[in-house]
């Protein structure tokens, strides 16, 4: 019966799982990519086993010598992936008998596919993170090169996508390094709630054999166990959580990337990016389009997607295991990957941004942005905040009319709207005294940017 039934659970079944029904319910062909931590699960806990006295130093030796042997076919190409076996656990189990004889059939003594699928899980994206980390790191490290270089480089800030007040370059670049930084210590929390383990849950009440499970723990480097081998079995919270963590970042580099396409168009002009990260019109000639920002915005929506599909997947299901959660890992898959390549796409470009510092200056010195610069000018000179305020607006309000910056104005011109206003007014007018006077923790000014830098070399240097 089951030579008919093809299948390891075939002693129950009186006829073989329809056809159309097996590829529908197997997940080879995405799950495989976990061999991995499959292998590394499997080889704990037949070291455990042989701890506790349920196999013989002889059956726990073949049983690791084959699945290491089948780790090398895996990665030599070699291994048949057959559909018909399921999932990556049940091909790389039915190979190890194939291998080793009925020995590879005592393997799966104490377990469940249940505790070992969330245990490569839990595996795979511990190291993921940690790949994910490494690349946030590299990302920070080229914004403050590239900060530290434009610390005095003077542009216009904005809110409403309107001229604010003029702030520095290095600044501005900085404000991204803090949102990584976030990033970061999420990945960082999450991964404490990854690196759990579930395995020794086994189906979902545990099992009947002596497992120790303090040693698969400590082979696999997990920092803790799982108390409850029902949540152990079921609940994807840590994919969850990290598709969350994972959708701020991307929510991050995705408003990064607006910035970037804002930025090299000919409206402004604030930078020019390398050929290498752009790509050409097949009608346009003269186009140059910063494809990788414009993907990276793109691609955020994948990630959201994952998040919303991994909630919604968990949010029915009762206890313990249900196949709905074999749904897991295509989206998982899909964030991770989809995060670590824009960061690494990021991480590469950030270096090779060339600002264009003359005009960033010209475009901060239009659009009066210097406005509230004037207004604290005259609440030193004694006069109410909101009084400024209007004085400010009048004398704006001419600029307007004759196409005059403040800084334009002669003094009889700004005296019109405020006898308090004397020949020292232009050097607050200028965009340095302007940035200049914003000098405390946070704030814009070129010595602060220096400062933030070499704050965030620490940081990163304590990582
Ligand atoms: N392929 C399954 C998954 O990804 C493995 C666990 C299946 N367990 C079961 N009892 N059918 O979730």
């Amino acid at each position: 019966m089951t030579d008919k039934t093809n299948q390891s659970w075939g002693g129950r079944f009186s006829e073989p799982v329809d056809a159309f029904v097996a590829r529908f319910t197997a997940s080879v062909e995405f799950d495989k990519r976990l061999y991995r931590h499959d292998i590394m699960g499997s080889i704990a806990h037949a070291t455990m086993l042989e701890q506790a006295g349920v196999l013989n130093v002889a059956e726990r030796d073949a049983i690791i010598e084959g699945l290491k042997q089948i780790q090398a076919e895996i990665e030599a190409g070699q291994f048949d992936w057959r559909v018909d076996l399921e999932d990556v656990h049940m091909n790389i189990e039915a190979r190890l008998t194939d291998r080793i004889g009925i020995t590879g059939k005592k393997l799966h003594t104490g377990r469940s596919r249940n505790d070992q699928v969330a245990t490569d899980i839990r595996l795979w994206l511990r190291d993921e993170i940690d790949v994910i980390l490494g690349e946030i790191t590299r990302l920070q490290q080229g914004l403050l090169e590239l900060a530290e270089a434009e610390a005095d480089t003077v542009m216009p800030g904005f809110t409403h996508l309107q001229t604010a007040q003029p702030v520095t370059f290095g600044h501005h670049l900085l404000a991204w390094f803090e949102m990584l930084s976030r990033d970061y210590e999420r990945l960082v929390d999450c991964r404490k709630r990854v690196n759990r383990m579930p395995l020794g849950s086994a189906a979902l009440a545990g099992t009947t054999y002596p497992i120790q499970r303090e040693i698969t723990c400590q082979l696999l480097g997990f920092e803790a166990i799982s108390g409850n081998s029902l949540d152990g079995v079921s609940d994807r919270d840590f994919a969850i959580e990290f598709c969350a963590a994972a959708s701020l970042a991307m929510m991050h580099l995705s408003r990064f990337s607006e910035e970037l396409v804002l930025w090299t168009s000919a409206q402004f002009q604030f930078i020019d990016l390398p050929d290498r990260f752009c790509t050409g019109s097949s009608i346009m000639p003269q186009k140059k389009n910063p494809d990788v920002p414009e993907l990276v915005r793109g691609k955020s929506g994948r990630v959201f997607g994952a998040l919303t599909g991994l909630l919604t997947l968990m949010k029915g299901q009762p206890l313990a295991y249900n196949k709905d959660n074999q749904e897991d890992k295509e989206p998982l898959f899909d964030a991770a990957d989809t995060l670590r390549d824009s960061l690494r796409a990021f991480a590469d470009m950030v270096p090779a941004i060339k600002p264009k510092r003359e005009i960033m200056r010209e475009a901060a010195l239009r659009g009066f942005s210097t406005a509230t610069d004037l207004a604290d000018y005259l609440v030193r000179k004694g006069l109410p905040f909101r009084d400024c305020h209007e004085i400010v607006g009048h004398a704006v309000k001419y600029g307007v009319q004759t196409g005059k910056d403040l800084a334009e104005m002669s003094l009889d011109e700004l005296r019109q709207f405020s006898a308090e206003i004397g020949d020292d007014v232009f050097a607050v007018l200028t965009l340095e005294g302007s940035v200049n006077a914003r000098n405390h923790i946070g704030g814009t000014a070129p010595a602060q940017v220096r400062a933030a830098v070499s704050r965030g070399r620490a940081l990163l240097a304590a990582r």
